[in-house]
């Protein structure tokens, strides 16, 4: 393999281990998806001698899987890694242990992982053992890829997707909550690519009372990827025959509601295989986010996809929730009567602690990304 020009070798081998943790990306909750490769010099460039990501459920993580496909090679090898092995024994014995037993002379890692059971911890260790450790590459790309993990361990909540569909003129649906396709073709199947890659989507009731979505990946083959369904329903309306109900096999469904909400409904709902939280109600009636996101971060979610309509969507934005807005807008327009994307507040409430990173043409639609400085 030769280097493309301009890039450093640590550089554009890290590009690869981003890109065989991110394969991952939504299947390894409780986990980061962390990619690994152990390279060795071949005499006429590197050599990739294995690569792994973390495998689905977190375990094993990427490092062992690597270095045990690499085998016997792997001694004096070099092993990159897109976050900082573990050094603590959990249900997996430490990375930092296997790495070490596997003879690794070189670890290259971007960045440190700010789990407290290893920051720093795993770094000092390896050095501790003669092994060099160069870190910071491919920093930005993996701050990105691990924002779930990142934000779950020092903030105890996951990174939070917006993912909005809206109109020329800014709407989300028309008059009277009717659902209306806003987007395209190409749009929708990159909303299901999304999903995939998320642990969790959620919805407001009012979303699953107008159109009553699955929230399921639906691109071919990729079914198996769909990811928790949660529904913020205060008082439990959820209709026993909406589709969620109906595939809850294919993927869990949580649904957040208040502590006042009915426990008989409770009971009817649990018995049919559906999970049931709750939360206390904020003074305005709306169920408290920040609650409802530490409790999803309590049961392992790192990465939250919202896909919901006006009022649960600016309730996120006006909490400071939104790590990341990912804005599909259409050629067409909606019209006056038409509802806004953001319940109360103008579309552009989110450039208040977003700013755009990202655009892309989807069919006829642009998707802008905003994300968090
Ligand atoms: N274009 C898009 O991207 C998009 C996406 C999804 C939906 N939509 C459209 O949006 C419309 C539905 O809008 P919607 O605003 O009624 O739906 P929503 O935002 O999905 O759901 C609103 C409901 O969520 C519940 N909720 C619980 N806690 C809340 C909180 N803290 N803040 C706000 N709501 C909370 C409330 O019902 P309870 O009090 O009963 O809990 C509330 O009425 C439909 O026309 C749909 O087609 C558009």
């Amino acid at each position: 393999m030769s280097a493309p020009p301009g890039a450093g070798v640590d550089d554009w081998l890290m590009q690869a281990a981003l890109a065989a943790g991110r394969r991952n990306l939504g299947m390894t909750w409780p986990n980061p998806a962390v990619g690994a490769l152990v390279v060795r010099e071949s005499g006429q460039g590197p050599l990739i001698l294995a690569h792994a990501g973390t495998a689905k459920g977190g375990r094993p993580h990427a490092e062992p899987q690597a270095l045990a496909d690499a085998g016997e090679a792997a001694r004096g090898a070099t092993l990159y890694v897109t976050l900082e092995p573990c050094s603590h024994h959990g249900r997996t014995p430490p990375c930092v242990d296997a790495i070490q037993a596997a003879g690794i002379s070189r670890v290259v890692a971007a960045i440190e992982d700010p789990d407290i059971r290893v920051a720093g911890r795993g770094f000092a260790f390896l050095r501790s053992q003669g092994i060099e450790v160069t870190t910071g590459i491919g920093t930005e790309e993996a701050r990105l890829a691990h924002a779930g993990h990142i934000r779950r361990v020092t903030l105890g909540r996951p990174h939070l997707m917006l993912k909005l569909a809206v109109s020329a003129d800014g709407k989300a649906g028309l008059a009277g909550r009717r659902p209306v396709a806003i987007t395209g073709e190409a749009a929708r199947r990159q909303v299901h690519l999304m999903r995939a890659t998320h642990d969790a989507v959620l919805t407001g009731i009012g979303t699953v009372l107008s159109d009553d979505p699955q929230l399921t990946c639906r691109l071919p083959g990729m079914l198996d990827r769909s990811p928790v369904r949660v529904v913020l329903d205060s008082t439990l309306r959820l209709p026993l025959a909406s589709a969620l109900v109906a595939t809850h096999e294919i993927a869990p469904l949580w649904l957040i509601a208040a502590e006042d909400a009915p426990a008989d409904r409770e009971t009817t709902l649990t018995e049919i295989g559906v999970e049931v939280m709750r939360v206390r109600r904020r003074p305005n009636g709306g169920l408290d986010l920040h609650e409802a996101l530490h409790l999803l971060a309590m049961r392992g979610i790192t990465r939250l996809m919202v896909e919901a309509g006006p009022r649960v969507a600016a309730a996120f934005v006006q909490d400071g929730l939104v790590d990341e807005a990912d804005i599909f807008t259409a050629p067409a327009t909606l019209g006056t009567d038409a509802i806004d994307a953001l319940h109360g507040l103008p579309l552009s409430a989110l450039d208040a602690y977003l700013s755009e990173t990202e655009t892309a043409m989807h069919g006829p639609d642009r998707l802008r990304v905003l994300r968090r400085a």
